[in-house]
């Protein structure tokens, strides 16, 4: 066969190639094999030295035309293997399917809880504040009349930073804030906010949250507090429980009073059927907050007329979440297992 007869025969013979190319890599052997540097049109060029001198422009043109050609055919086999390819993806892809939804965060049970406390308590026309969570000892200890050989003072309880400077071990310091920063009544503040102690077992951690709320006006009595305590006890655990109030003993208040609700899983019967009432362990009541009206001595620490009268209470955060939301374990605060935490979402 003659130089140009074959090389006539390249452009018929990759359309026939072309129409047994099914995809994207056969059509870039075909390529490869027709126009690469090796390929079929490079091998016949090479023997251009075969033909007379007088005949090499021709075909060289020749050659060239074919080479379009080739290109031509090859980019269009390549367009439309593609566009075939995005029809088949479309076919099989469902519109009507539904999305998939975003993954969307939640609060923690602990917050939550916290912002259902403070909205009673701010609908009541108590205002949130915030202090820090590294105290000094006359914020933590000395101004709530905790005298220096108070068991609460002990290195055991308590974490010290340096001398006189602890973790603040209840949200109890914040009573004294809000009065050296108002100088007199009345005031009514809530004040929710991370506690320290160097407790480390399984129904006690190291950090926790409490909520501290405090009362100072004019002739505020005992009857305020169970008032005010027995209306935001029912808001939180639905209005059928029962509040109790027990005498008890803080050194900041006077009389200190703890409050108990009954037992929200019994309902206050001691038992389930036959069975103890485990929460509650078989009492009917859950001891729920510490309170008291503010004692005098408090006052002389912050600058407050000692006629003053007001009642204090605090907390226990977690606490209150395991009880509203069933939480057998307080380590599930503190793991950020997700499994957990989005039953809450
Ligand atoms: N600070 C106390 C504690 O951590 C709780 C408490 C009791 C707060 C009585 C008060 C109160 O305001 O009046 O155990």
């Amino acid at each position: 066969m003659s130089l140009t007869d074959a090389l006539q025969r390249l452009t018929p013979s990759l359309q026939s190639a072309l129409r047994q190319a099914l995809t994207l890599s056969a059509v870039e052997e075909l390529h490869t094999a027709y126009l690469g540097r090796k390929g079929m049109l490079a091998q016949l060029m090479a023997r251009l030295p075969e033909l007379a001198p007088e005949e090499r422009p021709a075909f060289g043109k020749a050659a060239n035309a074919v080479k379009e050609e080739l290109s031509a055919l090859l980019t269009e086999r390549t367009g439309a293997l593609g566009a075939e390819a995005e029809e088949a993806a479309l076919a099989r892809f469902d519109p009507s399917l539904p999305g998939r939804e975003p993954w969307k965060g939640s609060l923690h049970p602990t917050t939550l809880v916290m912002e259902e406390i403070c909205r009673v308590f701010n609908a009541l026309g108590f205002e949130t504040i915030s202090g820090p969570e590294v105290e000094t000892d006359f914020h933590n200890f000395e101004a709530l009349n905790l005298p220096k050989d108070h068991p609460a003072r002990d290195m055991q309880d308590t974490l010290y930073v340096s001398d006189g400077v602890v973790m603040r071990t209840h949200t109890s310091p914040m009573q004294v804030r809000a009065m050296l920063e108002r100088k007199k009544p009345p005031l009514a503040v809530i004040a929710p906010g991370k506690v320290y102690r160097r407790d480390s077992d399984i129904t006690h951690t190291p950090m926790f949250h409490q909520i501290e709320g405090l009362l100072v006006d004019k002739n505020v009595t005992l009857a305020h507090l169970r008032g005010t305590l027995t209306l935001f006890l029912r808001a939180l655990f639905g209005p059928e429980v029962a509040v109790r109030f027990r005498p008890s003993f803080f050194p900041f208040t006077e009389p200190s009073v703890e409050v108990d609700i009954s037992c929200i899983l019994c309902e206050g019967k001691g038992k389930i059927g036959n069975e103890p009432c485990r929460v509650c362990k078989s009492t009917g009541w859950l001891e729920i907050l510490g309170s008291g009206m503010v004692d005098p001595a408090v006052y002389g620490h912050v600058g407050f007329d000692p006629e003053c009268t007001g009642f204090a209470f605090g907390l226990g955060v977690e606490r209150v979440a395991m009880l509203k939301y069933g939480i057998t374990d307080l380590r599930m605060f503190f793991e950020s297992d997700l499994r957990f935490l989005r039953q809450f979402a």
